[in-house]
C-alpha cells in the first residue's frame, strides 16, 4: 500500500488544482469572459507521442480554467510550450519559439507563458529559462503538469514560479482535450528505468510508473464509447508495463483485457526495449484480431560493441532472435526501428554492422538519428566523438539503405487488400485522403472528409518507399 500511495498523487492534490481551475474559470466568466469572448490558449507541442498526450491533459486543464483554443499566439492570453529534451536540435527549435513569444508579452503584459516538458526538467535548461527569458511566468517539469492552475493563479498575480524535482507521483483524474477523437493516444506508464547511455529521458522524465490497469481499462472503455477507433498505448518501454507494481498485469494481458471491451477498435503499443519483448506480449500480438501488427523495437545500433557502450542489454544476436520469433509467430508483422549513427567511438565497422543488421532484419521503415550529446548522461563523456561530416556521410548511407528496404516491403502489400483507418484528407492533395492501414502503413487513396474516423477497405495498387496507395473496395 505504502508503494501504490508514492507511485499515485494524493488525489487531494489533484481535486484542489482543479478547484483552482474552476475559480480562474468563475473570475473570467464574471468579467463576461466566457464562449466568444473567452481567454484564449494556445499550446506549441515539440518531440514524442508522450508529449502529445501530456499537451492533451495540458489542454483539458486549460479548458477547465476556462480558456478556448486558439490558432496563433498572438490571440491567446495563456501560452504554453510543452517541451523536448532528447536531443539538441529540438532545445534549439523549443529555444526560439519561446524567444519569439517576447513580442506578444510586449504588445499585452497580461499575456501568461509557462514552458513545460522535458527541457523544463533540466537543471541547466530551467537555470536559463529562469535568467535569460523574464517574460517567462513558469517552468514545470513533466509530472507537475497536473499543478498548472495553481501555476497561472500565481503568475496573474505576478509571482513566477520554477518547479523541479516535485516528485514524479501519478496524477489521476486530469481532464483531457483529445486532438482526434477517433484516432487517440492513451498513456499506460510513465518514466524509464533503463538508463542507456546516450539519452536524457530518465533524468527528466523520472522512474516507471504504472497506471492502474483498471483506470486505463475504463479510460478505453470511455474512448471507445466516444468513438475512437485506434488506440494506442503510450509508454517510453510499455514492456515494462507492470513491473513496478505487484500483483499487477503485465502489458500482454493488459493488452488482451483491453481487446474484450465491445467495439470495432484496433490497438497499438509503443515503444518496446528488445531487452523486455516478451514471449506473452509476441503470443497477445499473433493472437488477437484487434491488436495491429506492427512492432516498434529499436534497435539503436547493429554493433555488439556499441550497444554495450548504450548501456542497452542486449545483443546481436539475442535482438535477432526477438525479431525471428515475432516473424515465426506473425509472418506479416510490419518492424520499425530506431538507429543511433556517430555514438562516441563508432568506428566504419560497427556502421557496417547496423546497416548488415537492417539488410537481415529488414525493417518497413526506421526512424534515424545523428547522436546529439545531452548534458548529465554517461555518453557525452565518451570520447572519441565521431566527426559531424562522418556521421552526416554514414547517415545518408543508412537512408539509403531504409528506403531500399521501405519500398522492398512495401510492395508486398500490392494487389492486396488492406483495412485502413480513414485518418483525414490529405493536406497538399484535396482528392485523397490519408489512413493506417493494418499492419501499419501510411494508405493514399482517393475519398472524402466524410470517411475521417471510419474503417474502410483499401485495395493496394502501387507502394513507395512511405506510404502504399490504392481504391476503396
Ligand atoms: N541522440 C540521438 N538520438 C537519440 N535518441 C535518444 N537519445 C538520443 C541522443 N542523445 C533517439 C533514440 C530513441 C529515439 C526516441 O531517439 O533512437 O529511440
Ligand atoms: Fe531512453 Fe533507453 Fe529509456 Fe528509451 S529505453 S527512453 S532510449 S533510456
Amino acid at each position: 500500500m505504502a508503494a501504490e500511495s508514492r507511485r499515485f498523487r494524493d488525489p487531494e492534490e489533484v481535486s484542489s488544482e482543479l478547484e483552482t481551475a474552476r475559480e480562474i474559470k468563475e473570475g473570467f466568466a464574471s468579467r463576461g469572459l466566457v464562449g466568444e469572448r473567452a481567454p484564449g490558449y494556445f499550446i506549441r507541442t515539440f518531440g514524442c507521442q508522450q508529449n502529445e498526450a501530456d499537451s492533451e491533459r495540458l489542454a483539458g486543464l486549460c479548458e477547465a480554467m476556462g480558456y478556448s483554443p486558439v490558432p496563433v499566439p498572438e490571440a491567446a492570453k495563456l501560452i504554453l510550450v510543452n517541451t523536448c529534451a532528447i536531443r539538441e536540435h529540438a532545445e534549439k527549435k523549443a529555444l526560439s519559439i519561446i524567444g519569439s513569444f517576447k513580442h506578444v508579452k510586449d504588445a499585452d503584459p497580461d499575456v501568461v507563458i509557462g514552458v513545460g516538458g522535458c527541457m523544463a526538467a533540466e537543471e541547466h535548461r530551467a537555470n536559463t529559462l529562469k535568467m535569460s527569458y523574464p517574460y517567462v511566468d513558469f517552468v514545470f517539469e513533466p509530472a507537475s503538469a497536473y499543478s498548472l492552475p495553481s501555476l497561472v493563479k500565481d503568475a496573474a498575480r505576478g509571482r513566477r514560479r520554477f518547479v523541479r524535482e516535485s516528485g514524479d507521483a501519478i496524477a489521476e483524474g486530469i481532464p483531457t482535450v483529445r486532438e482526434s477523437s477517433h484516432s487517440v493516444w492513451l498513456s499506460v506508464m510513465y518514466g524509464c528505468n533503463n538508463f542507456c547511455s546516450y539519452c536524457i529521458v530518465p533524468y527528466v522524465r523520472g522512474r516507471e510508473r504504472s497506471r492502474r490497469p483498471d483506470d486505463i481499462i475504463e479510460e478505453a472503455k470511455r474512448l471507445v464509447d466516444g468513438g475512437a477507433k485506434n488506440i494506442t498505448l503510450l509508454g517510453q518501454n510499455v514492456n515494462s508495463y507492470g513491473k513496478d507494481s505487484d500483483g499487477c498485469c503485465d502489458i500482454a494481458e493488459l493488452m488482451r483485457r483491453i481487446c474484450r471491451i465491445d467495439g470495432d477498435f484496433e490497438l497499438r503499443f509503443m515503444t518496446s526495449h528488445p531487452k523486455d519483448a516478451s514471449d506473452e506480449l509476441i503470443d497477445a500480438i499473433a493472437e488477437e484480431p484487434k491488436i495491429v501488427k506492427h512492432f516498434h523495437l529499436p534497435v539503436q545500433s547493429g554493433s555488439d560493441r556499441i550497444l554495450k557502450l548504450m548501456n542497452r542489454h542486449y545483443d546481436r544476436e539475442r535482438y535477432l532472435s526477438v525479431v525471428d520469433k515475432l516473424r515465426a509467430r506473425v509472418p506479416d508483422v510490419t518492424l520499425t526501428s530506431d538507429i543511433i549513427v556517430g555514438f562516441p567511438g563508432e568506428e566504419e565497422e560497427d556502421f557496417l554492422d547496423t546497416l548488415d543488421l537492417m539488410r537481415r532484419v529488414r525493417y518497413d521503415m526506421i526512424f534515424s538519428f545523428i547522436y546529439s550529446p545531452r548534458v548529465g548522461t554517461p555518453a557525452a563523456k565518451m570520447e572519441p566523438r565521431v566527426p559531424r561530416e562522418v556521421s552526416a556521410e554514414r547517415m545518408e548511407r543508412l537512408l539509403a539503405l531504409g528506403t531500399e528496404l521501405s519500398e522492398e516491403r512495401n510492395s508486398r502489400f500490392v494487389g492486396r487488400t488492406l483495412r485502413v483507418l480513414a485518418d483525414g484528407v490529405s493536406r497538399t492533395d484535396p482528392g485523397m485522403m490519408t489512413g493506417r492501414g493494418s499492419p501499419a502503413r501510411p494508405v493514399h487513396f482517393p475519398g472524402g472528409e466524410e470517411l475521417t474516423g471510419k474503417f474502410v477497405n483499401v485495395k493496394i495498387k502501387s507502394a513507395g518507399a512511405f506510404w502504399v496507395g490504392g481504391e476503396i473496395e
